[in-house]
């Protein structure tokens, strides 16, 4: 059985004892917020899965968990646990992935922030990473020694997508002068062309503290503008020039499903990403990463929340902290919910040349050089 670490987020304490690695995975314990399952080394049962799943709500029928289906995931969820110990394997989940995922086999799950220092930190000598490609380049960038596998289906991101390091060469030309600051939402060719990577987790802080007052950021568009008006907020002199990309998911969002939800609800919380537009950060009251809005949820006395983030999200909320309530509706992105847990197993039992990540060494140099710099600057707190 695994042990589910919320890395970057603190939701709980992570004693060394409790540590997959550190622990001889002699026991394995789940805490979820106000009820803990003990899980021994011994299989989960449907009984077990189904206790954890059952409050989520929001989604419709991909998200929602019946007791049948549970006992569908079961046989597969102990297969991977089990090939997992063997084969010293690690599995990291984004917190948009599927929840029978995210509980059932992952050893930790969290932002993309906390997931790559997860990634850097892994004693493990096979890296599964259920996420989206970048994610898993990201990894790979970080461990050229170890193998990376990629899962999912469908291979994309309308971020990562929208720009190549050709475009980007171009960029440098037209904008010499500029630091490039790339979104962690990139190739790692893209990467490999800029001078400083970024996630949600940190983009305000690390730009306000490179020393360049110009700044080219890519590929979103939005974060680029909601970066723009939080440096003139901190009062920082900034020239901040973006591309033009957006995440399908955040774009759809707009101030009206806002207003209708605060007419609806006057307590309810809203709460979204920093890749929604301007005009929907501008008007909630929390905007952060996935990992932070947990937080943000862990920690405010609020009862309700209008999540304008991927689904994932709003099913950790609803099995973590089942007292609170999710009002209104959510997105599914289709590159994230096509991680499936047969393709974990798959993976781990018979990877194909397309699962595993492979980097040129040139390029991931380069790469690798840019991510440095993202942990350096976020050293310096
Ligand atoms: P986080 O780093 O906040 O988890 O965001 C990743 C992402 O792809 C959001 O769409
Ligand atoms: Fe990419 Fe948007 Fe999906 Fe995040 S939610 S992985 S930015 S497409």
């Amino acid at each position: 059985m695994n042990l589910l670490f919320f890395s970057a987020l603190d939701l709980f304490p992570r004693p060394a004892a409790f540590s997959r690695e550190a622990a001889g995975r002699a026991y394995f314990v789940l805490r979820i917020s106000n009820f803990k399952i003990m899980l021994t080394k011994s299989k989960i049962t449907a009984d077990q899965l189904y206790k954890i799943l059952k409050n989520i709500k929001v989604g419709g029928s991909v998200c929602t968990y019946s007791y049948k289906k549970c006992e569908e995931f079961v046989p597969l969820i102990n297969e991977i646990n089990e090939l997992k110990e063997e084969k010293n394997a690690v599995i990291l989940v984004h917190s948009y992935v599927s929840p029978e995922i995210l509980y059932g086999v992952g050893d930790f799950a969290g932002d993309s922030y906390g997931l790559s220092k997860n990634a850097m930190e892994t004693k493990a000598g096979i890296i599964v990473f259920a996420a989206v490609r970048f994610m898993g380049e990201t990894a790979k960038i970080l461990n050229p020694d170890k193998e990376v596998l990629i899962p999912g289906l469908l291979d994309g991101c309308t971020l990562a997508d929208s720009i190549n390091a050709k475009d980007v060469r171009g960029l440098r030309k037209e904008f010499s002068g500029y630091t490039f600051v790339c979104y962690v939402n990139t190739s790692a060719e893209v990467k490999a062309e800029c001078d400083v990577c970024v996630t949600s987790a940190n983009v305000y802080d690390i730009v306000a503290r490179i020393p360049n007052e110009k700044i080219y950021f890519l590929p979103d568009k939005f974060m680029g503008m909601n970066l723009d008006a939080e440096m003139k907020r901190r009062g920082l002199k900034k020239e901040i020039r973006y591309y033009h990309g957006t995440c399908y998911v955040h774009e759809e969002y707009g101030t009206e499903q806002i207003f209708k939800i605060r007419t609806e609800y006057p307590n309810a919380k809203i709460v979204s990403h920093p890749e929604c537009a301007p005009k929907v950060c501008e008007n909630s009251d929390y905007v952060g990463s996935t990992s932070q809005i947990l937080k943000y949820m862990k920690e405010t006395d609020a009862k309700e929340f209008l999540m304008l983030t991927e689904c994932g999200l709003s099913s950790r909320l609803e099995v973590e902290f089942p007292d609170k309530k999710i009002v209104g509706s959510c997105t599914l992105c289709r590159y994230m919910k096509s991680n499936r847990l047969e393709d974990i197993l798959r993976v781990l039992k018979n990877p194909l040349d397309r699962d595993r990540v492979v980097i040129p060494e040139s390029v991931r140099r380069r790469a690798h050089t840019c991510l440095e710099a993202m942990f350096q600057y976020t050293a310096k707190n």
